[in-house]
C-alpha cells in the first residue's frame, strides 16, 4: 500500500519536474507543443527549411546560424535586424491562440524583441532594459499577412545573439505572467488637463483583454486612437470582404467607458487597401474607378460607425514631407507617390479643371455625408516646418472655401475640414518649439480647430536615434514641458493631445525612448514635467519660456525632421494582433518549484526506505 502510494508520488514528481520549469512558473492552461531542446537545435541546423516550428530569416548568407556551446541557436554576422530567427505559423490553427516564452542571450548589452515577420513590422514585445540576457513571453495567433513572429534585436543593435530557449504552449498566458506593472499611484494626465483638452493615447483591440493595460489607460487617458487596427488595409482587404469586428470592439469599449474615440484613418498612401486604388496587377485604377471605390469605402466604413465615432482622420499625410522649402502653395507640394494621387491622375480631364489632388476634397465630402456628426480632420507630420505649415493651412482654406458653394453642403456655418491634426512626431535634436507655436497660430487663422494627434519625442535627430542618458532624458522632459506650455496657452483652440505610445518599449520609435513611460512602465521625467505644466497652469503661474535657450536651438538650416517613413505596401498591411509587452517572469517561482520537487523526491525516498 505504502509502496504504491510512494510510486504514485514519485511518478507525479517526475512528471512535474520534466515539465520545463518555466512552464510551471508561467503555467498556461494548454499543452506544451514545442521546446527548443538540443535535438531541436541540431534538427534546425541540419534542415533549416524543414523545421516544423522555426524558420530562418536570411539572405546572402546572413546571418550565420550556429549551435551556441552554451545552448540554443546563435545568429552571427548580421547587418540588419531581420537577419534573425522566426517562429513560423503554419502549424497553428486559425482562431486558436498560443503562448510563447523565449529566452535570449548575447555577449553584448542589447534589447531583445519579438516583432512581425511582415509589414507593418510592428514590435510585439521588447525587453525593458538593455542587458546580456532577457526573456519575453506573449500570446500569438495566426495574423493575416504574417508568416509568424520574429525573434530579434533592434536595428540599432546588430549584435550576435542566441535564442536559448523557446517554449510554445496551447492557450493564453495567464495575467500573472506579466511582470511589468504600470505605476498606478501617480496622478492622472487626463484629470490634470481636464480644463484644457482631452488627453489620449493609442490602444489596439487585442489589448482590451489585458486588464492591467486597461486599468492604467482608464486612469491616465480619456481619448483613444487605434494604432493600426482601424487603418484601411486592416479593416477591408479585398473589395468583397471587410471586417469591422475588431474596430467595433474598440469603439464599444470606448463608448462604454466614456472615452472619446478617434477614427484613424480613411484615406492614406500607406497601410491602405490596394483594391481601392489599383487593379490586380498593381496598376493604378482610373480616376472614376478609384472615386467610386472611395465612396463605397467611406460610406460603408464611416457609415457603419456614424454616431459612434466622434472624429475621423479623413485624409492622412497628403502633403509631401520633404518638399521644396520655397513652395508654399499646397498644389505644388503634394505627395505624388500616393496611390490615390496616381489613380486620380489616371484619366483626368485637365481642361475640365480636374486635378489629381481632387481625391482630398472627395474624401472629406464622402465622410461628411456618411457620418454627419463626426468631426473631420486633416492629419499630417512635419507640420511645424514653415513651408509645410503654409501648404497645410492653404489647403484647408481652399477646400473649406470650395465647400461653401457645394450644393451638398446643408450646414452653411460648418467647415468641411474642422480640425488640423498635428501628428507631432518630433525629435529632441531637431525640435524648435517656436515652430510648433507658429504653426498653431497659423492653423488657428484658417478657422479650423487643432489637435495634437500622435505626439512622441524620441532622443536623437532625423539622422538617427541617440543613446539614452540622464542628460538627454532631461532635455526631453524640458521639451515636453515647453510643448505642453504652448498647448495650454492655445488650449481654447485645441481639442485633444494624444501621445503615440503608452511606454517607450511599445512605441513604433521605441529605439529613441520617445514617450512618457519607460520600459518598466514607470513615469519618466517627461511625465512629471508635463504634469507640472498642468499644475502651474491651474495655479495660473506664468508659463515657462516656450523657446529653449539659444545654445540648444538647432541651426536654422537644419533639414526637416524626418518622421520614420511608413513605406507604401504592395500587399495589404496585416492587423497587429494582441500585443503583450513583457520582459521576463518570476524566477523566484522556479526556485520554489525546484525546492518543492526536491523535497517531494526526498519524501518519496524516505517512504520507500521505511516501507522496505
Ligand atoms: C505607425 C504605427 O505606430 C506602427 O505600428 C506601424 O507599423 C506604422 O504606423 N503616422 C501615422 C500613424 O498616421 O498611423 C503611424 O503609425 C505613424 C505615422
Amino acid at each position: 500500500m505504502f509502496r504504491k502510494k510512494a510510486i504514485f508520488i514519485l511518478a507525479l514528481t517526475v512528471l512535474f519536474v520534466s515539465i520545463p520549469v518555466s512552464s510551471v512558473t508561467i503555467a498556461t492552461e494548454g499543452e506544451l507543443l514545442f521546446e527548443l531542446t538540443e535535438d531541436e537545435v541540431d534538427a534546425f541546423l541540419a534542415n533549416t527549411d524543414g523545421h516544423k516550428f522555426l524558420r530562418t530569416a536570411s539572405r546572402d548568407g546572413r546571418p550565420v546560424y550556429s549551435k551556441d556551446p552554451d545552448g540554443g541557436i546563435k545568429m552571427g554576422n548580421r547587418n540588419a535586424d531581420w537577419q534573425s530567427l522566426d517562429i513560423r505559423d503554419d502549424w497553428m490553427e486559425r482562431g486558436k491562440s498560443y503562448s510563447i516564452i523565449v529566452e535570449f542571450a548575447s555577449t553584448q548589452n542589447t534589447l531583445f524583441r519579438i516583432m512581425n515577420t511582415d509589414s507593418p513590422y510592428a514590435t510585439l514585445a521588447v525587453t525593458g532594459q538593455e542587458s546580456t540576457s532577457g526573456t519575453l513571453a506573449m500570446n500569438i495567433a495566426i495574423a493575416d499577412g504574417q508568416r509568424g513572429v520574429r525573434l530579434t534585436t533592434p536595428q540599432s543593435s546588430l549584435v550576435d545573439y542566441t535564442v536559448k530557449k523557446i517554449l510554445i504552449y496551447e492557450g493564453d498566458l495567464p495575467a500573472d505572467a506579466i511582470v511589468q506593472k504600470w505605476a498606478m499611484d501617480i496622478p492622472s494626465l487626463h484629470e490634470a488637463f481636464s480644463e484644457f483638452f482631452l488627453f489620449g493615447n493609442i490602444l489596439e483591440p487585442g489589448e482590451l483583454s489585458n486588464s492591467d493595460t486597461i486599468e492604467m489607460f482608464l486612469h491616465q487617458y480619456n481619448a483613444v486612437t487605434a494604432e493600426n487596427a482601424m487603418k484601411p488595409g486592416n479593416v477591408w482587404r479585398t473589395k468583397d470582404s471587410y471586417d469591422f469586428s475588431a474596430a467595433d470592439r474598440l469603439v464599444d469599449w470606448a463608448l462604454d467607458n466614456s472615452i472619446a474615440i478617434h477614427g484613424h484613418t480613411l484615406v492614406w498612401h500607406s497601410q491602405s487597401a490596394p483594391w481601392l486604388t489599383s487593379n490586380s496587377s498593381g496598376a493604378a485604377l482610373t480616376r472614376a474607378e478609384a472615386r467610386a471605390n472611395m465612396e463605397l469605402f467611406i460610406s460603408t466604413y464611416a457609415g457603419h460607425f456614424a454616431g459612434r465615432i466622434g472624429s475621423w482622420d479623413v485624409v492622412n499625410e497628403a502633403i509631401a514631407s520633404y518638399g521644396d522649402e520655397n513652395i508654399r502653395n499646397w498644389r505644388g507640394q503634394l505627395r505624388v507617390d500616393s496611390p490615390w494621387y496616381r489613380a486620380y491622375a489616371n484619366g483626368m480631364d485637365r481642361d475640365a479643371g480636374e486635378r489629381p489632388e481632387d481625391y482630398i476634397y472627395d474624401a472629406f465630402v464622402f465622410a461628411r455625408i456618411a457620418a454627419p456628426d463626426a468631426v473631420l480632420y486633416y492629419n499630417d507630420y512635419n507640420e511645424e516646418f514653415p513651408h509645410k505649415r503654409e501648404c497645410i493651412a492653404g489647403m484647408v482654406e481652399d477646400l473649406n472655401e470650395q465647400w461653401k458653394s457645394d450644393p451638398r453642403n446643408t450646414e452653411s456655418d460648418r467647415l468641411l475640414i474642422e480640425v488640423i491634426g498635428m501628428q507631432g512626431h518630433y525629435w529632441t535634436g531637431n525640435l524648435r518649439v517656436a515652430n510648433v507655436r507658429d504653426s498653431i497660430e497659423r492653423f488657428i487663422k484658417t478657422g479650423a480647430r487643432i489637435a495634437i494627434t500622435e505626439l512622441d519625442l524620441p532622443l536623437g535627430s532625423y539622422q538617427g536615434f541617440a543613446q539614452r542618458n540622464d542628460s538627454n532624458i532631461e532635455r526631453q522632459a524640458m521639451l515636453y514641458a515647453q510643448l505642453f506650455n504652448i498647448f495650454v496657452e492655445f488650449s481654447e483652440h485645441i481639442d485633444r493631445v494624444t501621445v503615440w505610445g503608452k511606454a517607450d518599449t511599445q512605441s513604433w520609435r521605441w529605439e529613441g525612448h520617445p514617450v512618457l513611460f519607460d520600459g518598466d512602465f514607470q513615469p519618466k521625467p517627461g511625465f512629471w514635467s508635463v504634469l507640472d505644466v498642468a499644475s502651474a497652469a491651474a495655479e495660473e503661474d506664468p508659463p515657462v519660456s516656450a523657446e529653449p535657450p539659444t545654445d540648444e536651438t538647432p541651426p536654422a538650416q537644419t533639414p526637416p525632421a524626418q518622421t520614420p517613413e511608413v513605406t507604401p505596401e504592395p500587399t495589404p498591411a496585416p492587423v497587429v494582433e494582441p500585443e503583450q509587452n513583457t520582459s521576463g517572469f518570476p524566477w523566484w517561482g522556479i526556485v520554489l518549484i525546484c525546492t518543492g520537487a526536491a523535497a517531494a523526491g526526498v519524501l518519496v525516498f524516505i517512504i520507500i526506505k521505511k516501507n522496505k
